[in-house]
C-alpha cells in the first residue's frame, strides 16, 4: 500500500542513525498524524526487530497515536506544577464535557484529548495546549470556552 511504501522510505532514510526506532516512529507520526498499524511490520523488518518489539514501544510511549487524531488536539498538562494547581479537576471536567477519556477522540472526530507533561508554562498553571497554542490559568470559564471552540 501507499502507507507501507512511504514508511519504508522513512525507515531507509533513518535506519543508519543511532537508536533509530523512536525517531522513525516520530517521523511516521509527523507524516500521517498517527502510527498506522501497517507501519509496524515495515519498521520491524527495516530495523531487524520483531513486530512485538516495535508494537511494545508504540504502546509504551503514549505520545504515539494508534489512530488518526481528531480535527482538534487538546493536550492537558498533568505534570507537577499543574497538578498542584488543579489540573486533575481540569482534566476531569474536560473528560466529562467531551465524553471521552485521555487518548480518545470524540465519535464525531472533532477532538482528541491527550495528557502532556509540562508545557513550560508552569507559572501559568494549570495549562493546556489546543492545536499547538498554549493556554494558561485554566478555570471553569476557560474550560467552557475551550469546549465550545472544539465543538464548533
Ligand atoms: Fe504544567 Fe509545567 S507543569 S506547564
Amino acid at each position: 500500500t501507499g502507507i507501507e511504501a512511504q514508511v519504508a522510505s522513512i525507515v531507509d532514510g533513518m535506519k543508519g542513525m543511532e537508536g533509530p526506532l523512536l525517531p522513525i516512529l516520530h517521523e511516521v507520526q509527523e507524516e500521517f498524524g498517527y502510527v498506522p498499524h501497517e507501519a509496524l511490520p515495515v519498521i520491524a523488518r527495516g530495523l531487524n526487530l520483531s513486530r512485538a518489539e516495535v508494537y511494545g514501544v508504540v504502546s509504551f510511549y503514549h505520545d504515539y497515536r494508534k489512530e488518526p487524531a481528531g480535527r482538534h488536539v487538546l493536550k492537558v498538562c498533568q505534570a507537577e506544577s499543574c497538578q498542584s494547581m488543579g489540573s486533575d479537576d481540569v482534566a476531569a471536567r474536560l473528560r466529562q464535557a467531551l465524553g471521552i477519556d485521555f487518548h480518545q477522540t470524540t465519535p464525531d472526530g472533532r477532538v482528541t484529548l491527550e495528557p502532556v507533561y509540562c508545557l513550560g508554562l508552569c507559572a501559568c498553571s494549570p495549562a493546556a495546549m489546543l492545536d499547538g497554542e498554549v493556554i494558561g490559568r485554566i478555570d471553569a470559564d476557560r474550560i467552557d470556552e475551550i469546549v465550545a471552540e472544539v465543538r464548533a
